[in-house]
């Protein structure tokens, strides 16, 4: 088959693709053949060696929709042509509430979706969801699930919230907005684009600000008329998180699933105590959050933002352009055509 395979540390611009052995399922896994994968910064942290325990060669990819075109030893009730879509968030664990020891993404340590191939368990696979195209539903798996769970598991968003959510650029952070707004809450986003403010707003957003040239703190008191927002959800770390903490209202919740832009510089801890503010961190999901959002996906659902779609074989341009964040939603790569 043909892959992206990552040798070393590197640029992505050294990403190619390179014919590999194809890889064939053991006890309890199953191959699938991919139409589409999509990207996460995971992927351009793993390429530029700021991910924990790298190894090499690895094919890197979380996100794929295919068919299934080898099945294991014991694995029941698939057969080989069956659509499916891929869960990412691999060996989960018995406690929905935190993930286990030999908990996984798919993408590293094994090898991911930026193929025509690729193994996994066979528990990882779920019937593909109808009515979306195959970029819509390659764009699901990590960012849907990592958004489902932040907004609802974790954040648990009600109708009655005002929620904000930082960074609305992010593929992430869309899927957040989309869920936050199907739930009923009314919604603020921060971005450092005007462009994609309106963008989100054209999604349901009630209003935004730009973080680079408003007071967005300030901002979204006067909106909540002086109170602050019910729930905060940021994936961009750094001094955000500060002001995050800062700007939900008194017994507020924050949801923290990423830090984009680094550790919180200063964090006044008598912020978080006196507010009586609850902090929550989040990552991936379990099983339970991927069904809860396959089903608001779909036929008579929701639609996830597909922001550009490139071929296989220019993955490394493709990390690229998502390292300059000019994207809104989703990067998909298509991997069919390339067959
Ligand atoms: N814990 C988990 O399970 C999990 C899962 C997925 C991702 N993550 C993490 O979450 C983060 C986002 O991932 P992603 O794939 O959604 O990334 P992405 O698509 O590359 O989005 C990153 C976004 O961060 C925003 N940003 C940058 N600087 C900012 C600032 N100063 N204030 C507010 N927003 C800022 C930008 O939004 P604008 O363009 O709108 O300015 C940008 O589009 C990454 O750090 C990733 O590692 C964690």
């Amino acid at each position: 088959m043909k892959a992206i395979v990552l040798h070393q540390v590197t640029e992505p611009e050294a990403l190619h693709l390179e014919e590999v052995a194809d890889p064939t399922p053991e006890q309890g896994e199953v191959v699938v053949r991919l139409r589409a994968a999509s990207l996460n910064h995971r992927d351009l942290n793993i390429c530029q060696g700021q991910y924990a325990g790298l190894r090499f060669p690895i094919i890197p990819g979380s996100d794929g929709v295919g068919e299934i075109a080898a099945i294991g030893t014991a694995v029941e009730g698939w057969k080989v042509g069956d659509a499916v879509i891929i869960n990412p968030s691999l060996d989960w664990g018995d406690d929905p509430h935190v993930q286990g020891p030999t908990w996984r993404i798919l993408g590293l340590p094994d090898n991911g979706t930026f193929a025509e191939l690729v193994k996994v368990p066979a528990s990882a696979i779920y019937p593909r969801p109808a009515g979306l195209t195959d970029e819509q539903a390659a764009a699901l798996p990590l960012a849907g699930l990592t958004a489902y769970r932040a907004t609802v598991t974790r954040g648990e968003v009600q109708s009655s919230d005002t929620v904000l959510i930082t960074g609305i650029g992010g593929g992430v952070a869309t899927f957040a907005l989309l869920i936050a707004k199907y739930m009923g809450a009314r919604v603020s986003v921060t971005s450092g684009s005007y462009d994609k403010i309106e963008r989100a707003c054209s999604l349901g957003a009630d209003e935004g600000y730009n973080y680079k040239t408003t007071d967005w703190v300030k901002a979204v008191r006067s909106f909540t008329n002086g109170k602050g927002p019910d729930l905060i959800i940021d994936s961009t770390g750094g001094r955000t998180f500060e002001q995050a903490l800062d700007a939900v209202r008194p017994g507020g919740r924050v949801v923290s699933y990423g830090a984009t832009t680094g550790i919180t510089p200063e964090l006044t801890v008598r912020r978080v105590y006196w507010k009586q503010l609850n902090v929550r961190g989040s990552t991936m999901g379990s099983p339970a959050d991927f069904r809860g959002m396959l089903s608001l996906f779909g036929e008579n659902g929701l639609r996830p933002v597909v922001d550009k779609v490139f071929p296989l074989a220019e993955a490394g341009a493709t990390l690229r352009y998502m390292g300059q964040a000019a994207q809104f939603g989703k990067i998909v790569l298509r991997v069919s055509a390339t067959t």
